[in-house]
């Protein structure tokens, strides 16, 4: 069968045979398929859906795609983390440092900006000299040294995932769940850590909008997970607003040195205490232990000086006063009185890509100091002409004017009241 017909069987709704999706990832790693016909592919996979043998060859299929690391036989107590992609979770930058510093190793690998939302890679590429590509020799080294390693696929990890990863950023084929659970899972069963958590993003900023489809995916990724031996969870989080201040490169960076300083963004250091905690209880520890130790790492400095450790020990340079500085500050003001009763974060992450934070072809350079800060959230009753956003310009030449409205009109400002959503939902069970 030629692969144009089986980007048409799945067109016309039907089961892909396992053989095809062998030749869809074969084609995507050797580039032997056009990226046309990837492109095709994904566009009617995620408008048609996967059955749940497909979305498991497909997972499969992608895993060995390539090299698998087996990480956990050289150590065992490691742990990955990994979120389904949001807005301003800043989250992987602290986690790391803070796992670190109370004595467990971090394995992460972890990606770049995807559609809206932006990517942990770029981000650290922000700091001077910050190193992303390790071998798996490397990545135990750095490991050893420093307590963790974040680190980019490498060309032999799972390489169906690096084609297929970089098409959908730009083709609007992200929000599939069979793609999405292929993408993260060949990795992190790639990468081989023996704890995995996930942070499975619900809400108008991520790419799963609802509960239930949140719920789906958080169940998808975890059954992958353990299926293969790995002790998972999966939390899922609310993504109805960017879940710190501050969306782009440089500037999250920052915002996660508060963090680590026991300062910064509340929300933030909630959630990367919660998400650090789940994983100490999957190690086995104690909860309430776990909790306590975790805020002593926060508030005492040490996974701050954690964190500058593992910065120097991927080639960085942890001084803030070196990350790049936005050229321009651009306040952008409320159109009225009211309450704040949505934000659309999706908006506001491509607003961030647009103005340099991300790619909007797959070779564009990124603008490491723009960003964007969010300045108000869900519910604050908000006064006409007070800001509740600023853009931070960068290098690259945008439509100032026509940003600042978009960012504005991401702010919906009604009369009524209205309470925000919880941050963390919790793990599926819990919204049964
Ligand atoms: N993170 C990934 O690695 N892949 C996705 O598809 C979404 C988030
Ligand atoms: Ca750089």
């Amino acid at each position: 069968m030629s692969f144009t017909e089986s980007i048409a069987r799945k067109r016309d709704g039907l089961e892909l045979a396992e053989s095809e999706i062998a030749s869809f990832v074969r084609g995507a790693s050797s580039a032997e398929l056009p990226v046309e016909q990837l492109a095709a592919m994904l566009m009617a996979i995620c408008i048609r859906g996967m059955t749940e043998r497909e979305s498991a060859d497909l997972t499969r299929e992608m895993l060995n795609s390539g090299d698998q690391w087996n990480l956990a036989e050289d150590i065992p107590e490691a742990v990955d983390k990994h979120s389904t992609g949001g807005v301003g979770d800043t989250v992987s930058l602290i986690f790391a440092p803070l796992m670190a510093s109370v004595g467990v190793p971090v394995a992460m690998m972890a990606g770049r900006g995807l559609g809206h939302s932006q990517g942990t890679l770029d981000k650290l590429e922000s700091i001077p000299g910050f190193k992303v590509s390790w071998d798996r020799k490397g990545m135990l080294s750095l490991i050893d040294s420093c307590g963790a390693a974040i680190v980019a696929q490498t060309e032999e990890i799972a390489p169906a995932d690096r084609v297929l990863y970089a098409l959908r950023d730009v083709t609007g084929t992200v929000p599939s769940l069979p793609l999405i659970v292929a993408s993260i899972m060949s990795k992190k069963l790639a990468l081989g850590a023996g704890t995995l958590i996930l942070d499975v993003k619900c809400g108008r900023g991520a790419f799963r909008k609802n509960i239930e489809d949140a719920k789906s995916l958080a169940l998808a990724l975890r059954s992958v997970a353990r299926r293969s031996g790995v002790r998972c969870q999966a939390l899922i989080t609310e993504m109805d607003q960017p879940l710190g201040p501050f969306l782009g490169n440089a500037v999250e960076v920052r915002e996660a040195l508060e963090v680590l300083s026991g300062r910064g963004s509340l929300r933030l250091r909630d959630l990367s205490l919660r998400l650090a905690e789940e994983s100490l209880v999957l190690a086995g520890r104690d909860r309430g232990e776990s909790a306590e130790t975790l805020h002593n790492a926060l508030n005492s400095g040490k996974a701050l000086k954690k964190w500058e450790e593992i910065v120097r020990a991927h080639g960085g340079d942890p001084d803030p006063d070196l990350l790049p500085k936005p050229e321009e500050i651009i306040e952008v003001r409320a159109a009225a009185d009211g309450f704040l009763r949505s934000i659309d974060g999706e908006s506001l992450g491509w607003s961030t890509v647009e103005i340099g934070a991300g790619r909007r072809r797959q070779d564009e350079p990124i603008d490491d100091a723009a960003g964007l800060e969010v300045c108000a959230r869900l519910g604050d009753s908000i006064v006409r002409g007070q800001t509740v956003a600023r853009i931070l310009v960068g290098r690259r030449k945008v439509d100032l004017e026509a940003l600042k409205l978009k960012v504005e009109k991401a702010f919906e400002i009604g009369k009524e009241e209205m309470s925000p959503p919880p941050l963390v939902y919790g793990p599926p069970e819990d919204l049964d």
